[in-house]
């Protein structure tokens, strides 16, 4: 039996349990696709009841190959970046919207996003991040229906039960983009501003 708080939220043995089988359940899904030209489902990696959660869209090859999240350029770049506001990567959590690579990085099709819909929504339930980050479209898409990333990146949204998303550009696209680039590093620093209030109203 799970073990509620007195606040009614989960204990953290049982968090972490809970996400031990949500993350197996990921590694051996079948409800797509990608599970066919899939070498690893990436179910995501970090801390229980982390500052951030960084969503991104879904895994590349090198992550297909180990099976963890944001380990190429485009993860060295948000690395970084997470040590520009004074965190490291172990003190969050990264997944992304669709958990198994798309063939030749096409972009995810509804219903592969829909199929991980549920993944997802466990996972911010039960990480219960102070703030949620969307990286590019797809993840924003989930929060921020209809809208355009160069518009509202760095526009923090309160969602659910008090928590809070911004949507900011992909890594890969603030890569390529040197105005998106800086973009990306000011967004950043407004989540930081924001987590530092959040603590201050502890
Ligand atoms: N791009 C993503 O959106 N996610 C990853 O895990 C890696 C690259």
């Amino acid at each position: 039996m799970d073990q509620k708080t007195e606040t009614g939220a989960l204990s953290s043995k049982d968090q972490h349990s809970q996400l031990v089988g949500l993350h197996a359940q990921i590694e051996a899904c079948s409800q797509c696709r990608l599970c066919e030209t899939r070498t690893h489902a990436v179910p995501g990696e970090g801390v229980l009841n982390p500052q951030i959660l960084f969503v991104g869209e879904a895994p590349g090859a090198q992550e297909d190959k180990l099976g963890r999240p944001f380990i190429g350029r485009s993860g060295r770049f948000l690395d970084g970046m997470i040590q520009g506001i004074g965190l490291r990567r172990e003190e969050t959590f990264i997944t992304n919207v669709v958990k198994c690579r798309p063939p030749d990085n096409r972009d995810p099709r509804p219903d592969e996003v829909s199929a991980c819909k549920a993944y997802l929504d466990r996972q911010i339930e039960w990480l219960a991040p102070r703030v949620v980050v969307t990286l590019g479209r797809f993840s924003m898409q989930r929060w921020f229906r209809g809208e355009r990333i160069t518009k509202i990146h760095g526009q923090a949204v309160e969602f659910g039960t008090g928590q809070i998303a911004v949507p900011l550009f992909h890594p890969a696209a603030a890569l390529r983009n040197p105005q998106w680039r800086a973009a990306f590093a000011e967004d950043m620093q407004i989540v930081r501003r924001l987590l530092e209030k959040l603590a201050g109203s502890e």
